[in-house]
């Protein structure tokens, strides 16, 4: 069985299409990523899913169950860790967990192990007995993870995950999800608009960009899309880019062209050094170069390629 199937899920807030009938599905297992810009429309969909938000048009099932018509089975076969953090800081970790598995209606003796097992997952068990207020940004986050996991889900959604904390605490965290796949079999729906999250912890990645998915593969299948390397140009006047955009345009060994910050990246499909050909040309035809490069294709190129910005540029606060 999949572990998430949508059919033309859609989300209209007024006239703003947030989530645009998408479809989708994912494995049981797996960690499915969607990446895009703030407003793209992941929290949406997310919530869409958990049976938080009523979807406008459109399907969706969850573990097999109906988000509409069998929310309850839903709700009992889910976890969530939402964007904004809602833990009580007046309640030790401990206390938070403990509260939160009564929802779950567990005898004292399974709430007690599963506790305690979702503590030692995030490394918290030292610190169970502090007040939350006390926790760093990185340990609240590492506590609402524990929170999610506590009815042992089927299905964990992570809205943003990691926002906003340091690298190191992100990687901690990325673990953490990782093993909880690994061990669990828990399926991961992740939303992030951390390139390098994505690429590195999940199956699959759906690039989601105004409310369509824009693209949907493993983030080896996304980036062997744009071929076997990505050259990048720059250019002492930004209008250069164009002039030379258009003397490049429709050359066979350039599988795409992508402007932006007066700067172009073209894709390449073949192997085989074209830095030479590129100067060659730019030298015939008067063009200046300020600096020339070339790299394998990351997952930031794939999100230019089919957003046409980059993401990192477009950074939370
Ligand atoms: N309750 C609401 N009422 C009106 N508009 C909303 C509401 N919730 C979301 N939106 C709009 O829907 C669009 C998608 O929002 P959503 O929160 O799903 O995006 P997101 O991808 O999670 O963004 P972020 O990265 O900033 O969290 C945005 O334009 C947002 O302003
Ligand atoms: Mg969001």
């Amino acid at each position: 069985m999949k572990a998430i199937v949508t059919d033309n899920l859609a989300k209209m807030f007024g006239r703003l299409v947030a989530v645009d009938h998408i479809s989708f599905e994912v494995e049981e297992g797996e960690i499915f990523g969607f990446l895009g810009a703030n407003g793209a429309g992941k929290t949406s969909t997310i919530m869409m899913l958990a049976t938080a938000l009523n979807p406008s048009s459109g399907t969706a099932t969850v573990c097999g169950y109906d988000i509409i018509r069998e929310r309850d089975a839903v709700r009992e076969s889910i976890g969530i860790v939402f964007e904004d953090l809602s833990l009580d800081t007046n309640l030790t970790g401990k206390e938070n967990l403990d509260f939160h598995a009564t929802l779950y209606h567990l005898p004292k003796k399974v709430k007690d192990e599963r506790i305690a097992q979702a503590l030692d997952l995030v490394e918290l068990k030292e610190k169970q007995d502090i007040l939350v207020k006390y926790y760093s940004g990185g340990m609240q986050r590492r506590l609402e993870i524990a929170r999610g996991m506590l009815n042992s889900p089927r299905v964990l959604f992570l809205d943003e995950p990691t926002l906003g904390l340091d690298v190191q605490t992100r990687r901690l965290l990325w673990d953490y999800a990782k093993r909880l796949n690994q061990e669990s079999g828990t399926t991961i729906l992740l939303n992030t608009h951390y390139v390098e999250e994505a690429d590195y912890l999940c199956n699959r990645v759906a690039i989601l960009e105004r409310g369509k998915i824009a693209a949907v593969d493993t983030p080896k299948g996304l980036k062997d899309s744009l071929g076997s390397s990505v050259l990048s140009i720059k250019f002492p006047e930004g209008a250069l880019a164009n002039e030379f955009a258009s003397l490049l345009n429709g050359m066979s060994w350039i599988r795409n062209i992508r402007r932006h910050d007066g700067q172009l990246e073209l894709s390449v499909g073949d192997k085989g050094m074209k830095i030479p050909e590129v100067v060659r040309l730019a030298r015939q035809h008067g063009f200046v170069i300020s600096a020339i490069g070339e790299h394998k294709p990351s997952l930031e190129d794939v999100f230019l390629h089919y957003v046409g910005k980059k993401l990192q540029s477009n950074e939370h606060e």
